[in-house]
């Protein structure tokens, strides 16, 4: 089981676009996915695949039911974790309340393969506690400086909070590969000079008014249109996520979670004892 914490600091470079379709590909090819729509208080990942669930992590944290009590099925089967629409604490929550959403996915009964994480913008304390309890981390990029500069300030809060040292990069909405290279190259370089961390750029996704499409109509657009150049785009990542993987393997199960996001806090432990 991997989790794959979908980030990149600035809003709108398409996280929950990509996050939505990776876990669609993975979906397609029969792996068992869960999707956790991590923007807690302004959910997208329920409006992007036109679900409407009764509840959603809010009765979660209120202590009204279980994650798997909210857990609704989207498309080839996969398990959605949705997030609240408008409600501000839940983008504030204190450490105990964010431990016990990640402790909660170790109760989830049914197994999983993979975990998709989606992130919502900015670099709060939630926003990188979360990032780090999930073992792989996808930078989500664009051709603009303040996209480069606030992955840049999410890769050097990682580093020197959590020492974590291995990312993942997606170039969004770009023209083709070549566009791609040199805004990674551009950020490869920066980042080198302050920064001692291992970046691999697992690839891109073109601009396509067809992702703009099928979102409205409530649908992904690798469901919706399968040979559309941003689908193939993103099947193609989605199995250059899996060879990245591949090269740091990691034993155990959904509760490493939990785990990940505990080894990071340090000094907090003891009042996270009493969650
Ligand atoms: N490759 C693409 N081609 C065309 N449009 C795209 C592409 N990727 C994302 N978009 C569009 O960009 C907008 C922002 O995408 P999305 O909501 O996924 O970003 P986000 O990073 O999750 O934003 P936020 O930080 O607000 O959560 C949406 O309108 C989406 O349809
Ligand atoms: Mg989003």
């Amino acid at each position: 089981m991997r989790v794959i914490s979908l980030t990149g600091g600035k809003g709108g470079v398409g996280k929950t676009t990509l996050a939505v379709n990776l876990a669609t590909a993975y979906a397609k090819e029969k792996k068992k996915v869960l999707l956790f729509d991590a923007d807690l208080s302004l959910a997208s990942v329920d409006l992007m695949l036109g679900l409407h669930p009764k509840k959603n992590i809010n009765d979660y944290v209120g202590g009204l039911c279980d994650l798997n009590d909210i857990c609704v099925t989207g498309p080839y089967g996969m398990r959605i974790i949705p997030a609240a629409s408008g409600v501000q604490h839940l983008a504030e929550l204190s450490l105990s309340q964010s431990a016990h959403i990640i402790r909660g996915f170790s109760d989830l009964t049914e197994d999983v393969d993979v975990m998709i994480v989606d992130m919502a913008p900015g670099i709060s304390n939630q926003v990188i506690n979360f990032t780090h309890a999930a073992q792989d981390v996808l930078l989500v990029i664009c051709n603009d400086p303040a996209s480069l500069m606030d992955s840049y300030a999410v890769i050097k809060i990682l580093k020197q909070k959590y020492n974590r040292n291995r990312f993942g990069i997606v170039v969004n909405k770009v023209k083709n590969y070549q566009e791609s290279y040199s805004v990674f190259s551009k950020f490869q370089t920066a980042i080198s000079q302050f920064i001692d961390v291992n970046l691999q750029l697992l690839g891109h996704v073109p601009q396509d008014d067809y992702i703009a499409i099928s979102s409205r109509e409530g649908h992904s657009i690798i469901q919706q249109f399968p040979l559309a150049t941003a689908s193939l785009a993103i099947t193609e990542l989605a199995h250059n996520i899996s060879h990245w993987q591949a090269d740091a393997p990691v034993v155990g199960g959904i509760h490493f979670f939990f785990e990940r996001f505990l080894s990071g806090l340090n000094g907090n432990k003891e009042q996270l004892c009493r969650v």
